[in-house]
């Protein structure tokens, strides 16, 4: 049965209720009362009959008022599992999905970091690590029953799409990013849509150019996320045929208390216009979310983290305060829904085992110029002084030699090696390690901190050690060029102090996944605050 059927089921009966209901009443109400009483129920009879007469009956809107959200964790829960009984119609999905297939699933689906993230995090010295909230976890767990149990017997999803085929209690969200998004704005997007979805009982479903297979794992059990072709998904603005505007979604919920408003609900709507790196302003309205809960399938082609602004409708506000009470939203997102494949993880355990593990201070810089060499010429400079101030004022690095002797250890191979000047197990134990990790398209960052730090004893003679990873000049797109940016997200992310350059995704993904307050990087030349920390 399509939407539209149901939808006029729903009509019709309304307009018999209205019929008949206040006749029924009366008539109780008239054997009851006096005469005079009953004849003046009478009048007020003929008067609404003469009201129908004389102008069209005006329905009830059956479009809802009232967003009606659950509002607290185990309210959602349970609404998650009565969406799922509805969109089961019946068939024991315990059955459906059996052991042998969650098995099979988990194997074909193999996701370690889902289990050693955590630990990984918590090995940093200096960083208390977040809590995952048991709310998000055990929603998630609920969740990926709803969408299990509707992915799997859609089958073809892209067909079903295209058929405009209705499954009773399956509603759907597709997570889009703008062509050419990288890594960052892919995750910040997945995950904004995650909640909405979570929050809205509806299935989340990711054109695979912003799934990135290979570099994130499938995130619920059973079933995935991943739609392809992308030219279904990902143009909704140029598939009008497919995807309704929001133009023509706002133009009805406006007409909602006009009676053609009711007729045809809208299949499907696309929340941005032209190039919107985010949902619409009234998409954050409850007026409007009242009037999304009757759209069957909602795209967003996003570039941007919207959680916060989630936070901000009042109907939802009370269920994520409930499920979030100690906020870290993000971190518990990226460390729940985009998880690093196994390639990628084994590479960051890889770093970790050979740079981080031993360190008893680990520093995390990202360097990034938007525009490329031009800007780097301009203005690497600055840039590295003001790295370089902000590090010794933040006193993440111990303070050079004056006199800058050059070590007269032979320098290993791997810059990174901790130099100790003897061997005796106390003076090893005494030592302070610190490890600068660098992401940067560029080396000379890398090259100035050896040069200053490693190449040179400090008055402490703490040994300082220095990582780049890569240096590639040019920025690439790519599954690999993904996979690799994730490893240096992880990175960053698994360090204790983290200095970004400004607005960067890629920085703000680090900062997410290691729950890190970090310092930005002031690019004004001879700036009194080299750096300044997040708020
Ligand atoms: C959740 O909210 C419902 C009402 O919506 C209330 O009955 C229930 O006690 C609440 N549960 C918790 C754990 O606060
Ligand atoms: C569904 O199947 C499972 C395993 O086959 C069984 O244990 C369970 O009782 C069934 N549930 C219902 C509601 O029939
Ligand atoms: C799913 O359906 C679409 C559209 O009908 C079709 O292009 C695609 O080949 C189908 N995919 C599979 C795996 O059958
Ligand atoms: C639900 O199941 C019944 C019988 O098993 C079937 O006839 C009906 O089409 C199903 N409804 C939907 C919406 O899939
Ligand atoms: C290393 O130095 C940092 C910063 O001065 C300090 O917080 C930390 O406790 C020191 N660690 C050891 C093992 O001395």
């Amino acid at each position: 049965m399509t939407a539209t059927g149901m939808y006029q089921v729903v009509l019709n009966s309304k307009v018999k209720m209205q019929h008949r209901g206040p006749r029924l009443h009366n008539l109780i109400i008239a054997m009851a009362l006096s005469f005079c009483v009953l004849a003046f129920r009478l009048f007020a009879i003929s008067r609404q009959d003469h009201q129908h007469e004389v102008r069209p009956v005006f329905l009830d809107n059956p479009l809802p008022l009232k967003n009606e959200v659950p509002r607290n964790t185990s309210d959602l829960i349970a609404k998650l599992a009565a969406v799922t009984r509805i969109a089961a119609n019946g068939s024991n999905m315990t059955k459906v999905f059996s052991s042998e297939k969650q098995l099979l699933w988990n194997k074909e689906h193999p996701c370690s970091s889902r289990r050693e993230i955590h630990s990984l995090y918590s090995t940093r010295k200096s960083t208390h690590d977040i809590q995952i909230n048991s709310n998000w976890v055990s929603i998630l767990q609920e969740y990926a029953k709803l969408h299990r149990t509707c992915v799997l017997q859609m089958g073809n999803v892209t067909d079903f799409f295209l058929k405009r085929k209705h499954i009773e209690g399956c509603k759907f969200v597709v997570a889009g990013v703008s062509r050419g998004s990288g890594i960052g704005n892919k995750a910040l997007s997945i995950v904004s849509a995650t909640v909405y979805a979570v929050l809205t009982q509806r299935i989340l479903l990711v054109p695979q150019a912003a799934a990135a297979p290979g570099v994130f794992c499938e995130p619920f059990e059973g079933s995935s996320w991943t739609v392809d072709p992308d030219h279904i998904w990902t143009k909704s603005k140029k598939r009008t045929d497919l995807w309704d505007t929001l133009a023509y979604f706002h133009k009805r919920v406006d007409a909602r208390a006009l009676s053609e408003a009711m007729v045809k609900p809208v299949y499907a709507v696309s929340t941005t216009e032209n190039w919107d790196a985010q949902p619409e302003p009234r998409f954050f309205c409850d007026t409007e979310q009242a009037q999304y809960t009757q759209v069957q399938w909602i795209n967003f082609r996003n570039n941007f983290y919207f959680v916060p602004k989630l936070f901000a409708v009042p109907s939802f506000r009370p269920l994520l305060e409930d499920i979030f009470p100690h906020r870290k939203v993000l971190t518990q997102l990226l460390r729940t829904v985009m998880l690093p494949c196994d390639p990628v993880w084994e590479r960051v355990k890889q770093v970790h085992d050979s740079h981080f593990r031993h360190s008893d201070r680990l520093v995390g810089i990202q360097e990034r110029y938007f525009q490329g060499k031009s800007e780097f010429d301009l203005l690497h400079t600055t840039m590295e002084e003001n790295v370089v101030s902000c590090l010794l004022a933040e006193g993440l690095l111990p303070t050079p030699n004056s006199e800058s002797q050059p070590r007269t250890t032979t320098v290993p191979q791997e810059m990174d090696e901790p130099i100790v000047p003897s061997n005796s197990p106390e003076v090893l134990n005494s030592l302070n390690v610190t490890t600068i990790f660098i992401t940067s398209l560029y080396q000379s960052l890398a090259d100035r901190l050896s040069r200053d730090y490693v190449l040179t004893t400090t008055e402490s003679d703490d040994p300082v050690g220095v990582v780049q990873l890569t240096h590639e000049e040019t920025q690439n797109f790519g599954v690999e060029v993904d996979k690799h940016a994730l490893v240096e997200i992880l990175c960053l992310s698994l360090t204790d102090n983290l200095v970004l350059t400004p607005q960067s995704t890629f920085g703000a993904l680090a900062q997410g996944y290691g729950g890190l307050v970090p310092w930005f990087i002031d690019l004004r030349p001879e700036t009194q605050t080299p750096c300044v920390p997040a708020t």
